[in-house]
């Protein structure tokens, strides 16, 4: 039986930050941030919009009533949750109105969360082939305003329908993992700023490829021929080049052009959000598969997920006939097209609002903000959705 992606959502919030203004203001280079981090747009949440809202706004996306009987569980991964005993997969689960005879659990390992949550739902459908899983990957990536990591923040969600005989992608068995303590990056539990050690943190990423990649060349006897295109959880989207480089030199020129090619389609999607964490693979997949126009079915498509302190795995999916009748092009354009530019003060002003932390109450209006699910309030230490 295959397991994989059936269907793909993605949702990021309204308002974005031209690098190039950033870059002015903060006296770098303009190309220091669209070369050589590889950003161009930044998403900013407004306070109108957490986890939980990103999440069930790309969910909302793609999910029919028959999906919404058939899931009966909803894997949240996400290092930026709301709450530090109720899982955001509870909310979403009732936002969304899937039916009640359901799991629902939220995963953390930094940007490693929602793939962690696939390869469990995979066990999962394997042991009820009729059932389906929703696996959500949700962040708002904040390092601080003026720090080095201030270039690499983003906001924005993807949502994962898992099922048997998937429409997208089926996801192999073949995958290889790696854990090891390191400290490149961490939010203590008192801090909603992450703390980095940016230089270590962007050779570990590295490191922990080759050790992936290396042991999944072992596992299966494949090499970089074999594969169409390779997607990297994507922090910023100069950080997958670097790694992929350091192994194009294991084949011909040919297959070396196509990878290269390949990747800055997966790159397009990612370059105008920012880091979304969880996310940011899924991103650069459907970022790939709405952009290429090489891809076809039967094609391998490699999978690089990474989370920070650390946790890597490689592993790898075949594409399924008909996959690009799944897809949301169109949707994904049009959402791009009706974001609103703001300025750095406006950016500013946004990043230092803050939810009320001493039970007052607060509300917000929901007209403000386009999406379709919203934050619109705190009552009694609650947060108040509104489903439009
Ligand atoms: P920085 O010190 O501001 O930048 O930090 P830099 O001086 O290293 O410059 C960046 C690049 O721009 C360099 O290119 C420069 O040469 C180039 P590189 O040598 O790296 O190829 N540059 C220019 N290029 C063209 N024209 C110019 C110009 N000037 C400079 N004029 C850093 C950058 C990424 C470290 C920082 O932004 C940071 O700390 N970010 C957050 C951490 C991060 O993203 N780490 C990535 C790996 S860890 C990961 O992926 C996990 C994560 O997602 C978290 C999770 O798992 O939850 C972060």
């Amino acid at each position: 039986m295959k397991i994989g992606i059936d269907k793909i959502g993605f949702y990021a919030p309204h308002l974005y930050l031209d690098m190039n203004e950033l870059a002015k203001e903060r006296g770098v280079e303009p190309e220091k941030f669209t070369i050589g981090i590889g950003q161009e747009k930044m998403a900013v949440p407004p306070i109108t919009q957490d986890t939980v809202t990103l999440a069930a706004n790309a969910a909302a996306q793609i999910l029919d009533e028959a999906d919404k009987q058939d899931i009966d569980m909803v894997i949240f991964g996400t290092e930026s949750g709301i709450d530090h005993s109720k899982s955001a997969a509870v909310n979403v689960h009732q936002l969304l109105g899937l039916q009640p005879h359901a799991r629902a659990v939220e995963l953390k390992q930094a940007c490693y969360g929602a793939t962690a949550g696939i390869q469990m739902a995979r066990g999962h459908i394997a042991l009820n082939p009729n059932r389906k899983v929703l696996v959500l990957g949700s962040d708002i990536a904040r390092y601080g305003l003026k720090t080095p990591g201030e270039s690499t923040q983003g906001a924005g969600a993807v949502a994962l329908l898992i099922s048997a005989e998937p429409s997208i992608m089926e996801i192999e068995e073949e995958s290889t993992y790696y854990t090891d303590d390191i400290m490149d990056f961490w939010r203590p539990v008192y801090s909603d700023i992450a703390f980095v050690d940016g230089k270590y943190s962007n050779e570990q990423y590295i490191a922990f490829f080759q050790k992936v990649w290396g042991a999944y060349k072992e596992q299966t006897e494949r090499s970089l021929d074999d594969f169409a295109a390779i997607c990297f959880h994507l922090p910023y989207t100069k950080m997958g080049l670097k790694a992929l480089r350091t192994v194009l030199d294991e084949v011909g020129e040919e297959a070396q052009t196509r990878l290269k090619e390949q990747y800055q389609l997966s790159t397009q999607y990612n370059r105008n959000i920012g880091n979304i964490y969880t996310g940011s693979l899924y991103l650069s997949l459907l970022s790939l598969l709405e952009n290429s126009e090489q891809l076809t079915a039967g094609d391998k498509i490699g999978m690089y997920s990474y989370g920070s302190g650390a946790v890597g795995e490689f592993f790898s999916g075949i594409l399924q006939e008909g996959f690009e009748k799944q897809l949301h092009r169109t949707e994904h354009n049009a959402m791009f097209e009706k974001r609103q530019k703001i300025s750095v003060s406006e950016y500013e002003k946004i990043f230092e609002q803050q939810i009320p932390t001493d039970g007052s109450v607060i509300e917000w209006s929901a007209k403000e903000d386009p999406a379709e699910i919203c934050l619109t309030g705190i009552q009694n230490h609650q947060r108040i959705y509104h489903v439009k």
